[in-house]
C-alpha cells in the first residue's frame, strides 16, 4: 500500500517566536521559551509548527524584511537555541517547517547595500532595476493605502535608478529569473534542512514566479522555480515539503501543485468560501468555493479559517463581499486594504461558543490540512488599536498573570502588550483557566485534532458534496476505501431537518464521530437528521460496497 505523505493527516500550528513565550523576561518571546511550551503544543496534538520569519531583521513587517539568512534574530536566541528546539520538536514528533521569504530582502540586507553602491556589483542583478519606472506598471502594492501610491518603483539616489518592490518599498525585490539568485536560495534551503527543518512555508510564491523586469514577458513555464526548489529540497531531505502562500485565481493554482512541486498550498480560495457561509449562515458559498478547486484534486491544501494576515475576501462577488463586511467587520476600522478583515476569529463570531466550533469543525472535515494560528485553539481576540495587520499578532494569553504569562517584562517593554481586560483579555482567556476547566475550548480543539488525524477518510480520500433539502445546511462525505466520514453543519442559529444523499447499502455501519446529535434516522440509503441552531455531526461508515482504491 502506497505510504500516505505525513501531512495529508497533519495539523499545522503557525506561530510567532516573538509573540509566544518570553524565557528571559526582556519583553521578547524566543526559541528557549518556545521549547518551554512544546509539551503545551505536543499535548495539543499539532503535527507541525509552521515558524513565522526569525531572521535577523530591522523587523519593519514582522521579519518578513530578513537582512541575513543565516541566523536568528538575537532578540529570538541564537543559532544553537534553534538547533535545541529542532531536536526538542523532533523528540515529540514534531515536524518544523520554517518560513523562506525570498522573494524580496530588506533593503538592509548587504546584497541590497552592495546592488546599490556599486553598478558593476554582482549583487546588482539580484535585484530588479529600472532608469525610469513604466509609466503604467500594471501592478500595484500588495499594500494599498500603506504604499504611497501603491508604487511598486522607487527610486535609490545611491543607485540612481528605480527598484522594485510589490510590497513595501523597504523590501526590494529579488530577481528571481537571475540563476545567481536561485543558487543563493538553494544554498539557504540546504543549510536549514541541514538544521535539520522538515520543509519550508514559501512566503509570497506567486509573485516570485511572476515576470518581474519592466519588460519582461512572462515566462513559458514560471512554474520552473518551484520544482527547482522542490527538487533541491527532496535532494537534501527525503519527504522535505513545501507550502505555498499563493495567493492566485483558482484556475492559476492548478499550476503550482504537482508530484514535483509545491506540497501544499495555503487554500485562500475555501477561506474566504468558508468564512462567507458563516457571515451569510448559507450552505451554498461553500460549496461554489469547493466546486472552484474540484478540478485540482484534494489533498493540496492547507486550509485556514485565520492566518496572521488580513483575512481576504478580495475574490469573493461584491455582494458576498459586502455580506461577509457587514456581518464581520462592520466598522471600518476592522478592514484593511479594501480587501481584508484584521480581526481575529473568536471576536468575529461574537465569542460564541457554538459557532466557533461550527467553524473548526467545517475546517478541520474539509479535505486538506488543516492549519490554526496561535491562539485560535483558545478563542484569543484583537487589539484593534494597533496598526496594520498587527491586531491579531498579540501576545500569546498563557494565564491570567501579569502579560498574560507571556513574559515577566514590565508591560511597557513588552514587543506588544498581551490584550487585557473585556471579554478577550488575557484575564478572561487564557490557557492554564482552559486548562483545569473540562468543557473549554482548548478541551474541545484538542479532541478535534486528535479526531481529524485520526480520520484518514478526510485527509486523503475524495470528497463529494451532499445535496440537501436546507439551504444553511453544508453536507459533504469523504470517501477512502471501504469506509466514509459523512459530515453536516448547521450554518444557521435556526434548527434545521434535513435528509442527506448519502448512497448507504443497507449492509453498511455508521456511528458518530464527532457531535451528540439525537436524532439521526436511516432510510433507503439517505440519512435523515435534525439539527439545532450551529449544530454539526461528523458520521463514521463503513460501507463494504464501496470501491477500494487499494
Ligand atoms: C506575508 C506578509 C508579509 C509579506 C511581505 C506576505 O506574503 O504573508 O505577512 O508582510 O509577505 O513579506
Amino acid at each position: 500500500m502506497e505510504q500516505e505523505p505525513w501531512y495529508e493527516n497533519a495539523v499545522i500550528y503557525a506561530l510567532d517566536v516573538d509573540r509566544f513565550n518570553d524565557s528571559t523576561g526582556n519583553g521578547v518571546g524566543d526559541f528557549p521559551g518556545l521549547i518551554e511550551r512544546l509539551d503545551y503544543l505536543n499535548r495539543l496534538g499539532v503535527s507541525a509548527l509552521w515558524l513565522l520569519p526569525f531572521y535577523p531583521t530591522p523587523n519593519r513587517d514582522n521579519g518578513y524584511d530578513v537582512m541575513d539568512y543565516y541566523g536568528v534574530d538575537e532578540r529570538l536566541g541564537t543559532l544553537g537555541d534553534f538547533v535545541e528546539f529542532v531536536d526538542a520538536a523532533g523528540e515529540r514528533g514534531i515536524k518544523v517547517l520554517i518560513d523562506l521569504v525570498v522573494n524580496h530582502t530588506s533593503d538592509q540586507h548587504p546584497w541590497f547595500q552592495d546592488a546599490r553602491e556599486d553598478p558593476d556589483s554582482k549583487y546588482r542583478d539580484y535585484y530588479v532595476w529600472a532608469d525610469e519606472p513604466p509609466t503604467d506598471p500594471g501592478k500595484e502594492s500588495v499594500f494599498p493605502g500603506e504604499v504611497e501610491d501603491s508604487r511598486v518603483w522607487t527610486y535609490d539616489s545611491e543607485a540612481e535608478a528605480y527598484y522594485y518592490h510589490r510590497f513595501y518599498p523597504f523590501q526590494p525585490d529579488l530577481n528571481t529569473a537571475n540563476p545567481e539568485v536561485r543558487a543563493e536560495i538553494y544554498k539557504i534551503m540546504k543549510f536549514w534542512l541541514q538544521l535539520g527543518v522538515d520543509g519550508f512555508r514559501v512566503d509570497a510564491a506567486t509573485l516570485m514566479i511572476e515576470a518581474k523586469q519592466p519588460d519582461a514577458e512572462k515566462s513559458d513555464d514560471p512554474y520552473d522555480l518551484l520544482r527547482s526548489l522542490k527538487s533541491h529540497a527532496i535532494s537534501k531531505r527525503r519527504g522535505a515539503v513545501l507550502l505555498a502562500e499563493a495567493d492566485d485565481e483558482p484556475e492559476e493554482l492548478q499550476e503550482y501543485a504537482g508530484d514535483d512541486q509545491i506540497d501544499l498550498l495555503m487554500n485562500f480560495v475555501l477561506n474566504a468560501h468558508l468564512i462567507a457561509a458563516l457571515a451569510t449562515e448559507r450552505a451554498d458559498p461553500l460549496a461554489t468555493g469547493l466546486d472552484q478547486l474540484s478540478a485540482l484534486g484534494t489533498n493540496h491544501w492547507a486550509n485556514f479559517l485565520r492566518n496572521y494576515d488580513e483575512l481576504n475576501i478580495g475574490r469573493l462577488s461584491p455582494a458576498l463581499q459586502d455580506e461577509v463586511f457587514d456581518s464581520f467587520a462592520p466598522d471600518p476600522g476592522m478592514r484593511i486594504y479594501g480587501r481584508g478583515i484584521r480581526r481575529r476569529l473568536a471576536p468575529m463570531l461574537e465569542g460564541d461558543r457554538d459557532r466557533i466550533e461550527l467553524a473548526f469543525s467545517l475546517l478541520f472535515s474539509i479535505p486538506g490540512t488543516p492549519m490554526i494560528l496561535y491562539g485560535d485553539e483558545i478563542g484569543m481576540g484583537e487589539e484593534l488599536s494597533l496598526p496594520g495587520r498587527i491586531p491579531v499578532r498579540t501576545p500569546m494569553q498563557w494565564s491570567n498573570r501579569h502579560n498574560g504569562g507571556f513574559s515577566t517584562a514590565p508591560e511597557e517593554e513588552v514587543v506588544i502588550p498581551a490584550i487585557s481586560g473585556g471579554q478577550f483579555g488575557y484575564e478572561q482567556v487564557n490557557v492554564a483557566a482552559q486548562r483545569s476547566d473540562g468543557d473549554s475550548l482548548l478541551n474541545w480543539i484538542q479532541r478535534l485534532i486528535a479526531t481529524r488525524r485520526e480520520s484518514h477518510e478526510i485527509g486523503c480520500g475524495e470528497v463529494a458534496v451532499l445535496e440537501t433539502d436546507g439551504e444553511s445546511v453544508f453536507a459533504h462525505r469523504c470517501e477512502r476505501r471501504d469506509s466514509a466520514v459523512i459530515c453536516a453543519h448547521n450554518l444557521s442559529d435556526e434548527p434545521a431537518s434535513v435528509t442527506l444523499e448519502a448512497d448507504l447499502s443497507p449492509a453498511s455501519s455508521m456511528h458518530q464521530l464527532l457531535g451528540n446529535c439525537t436524532d439521526i434516522q436511516r432510510t433507503d440509503g439517505r440519512i435523515e437528521l435534525s439539527l439545532e441552531g450551529y449544530e454539526f455531526v461528523w458520521l463514521h461508515v463503513h460501507e463494504e460496497t464501496f470501491d477500494g482504491d487499494d
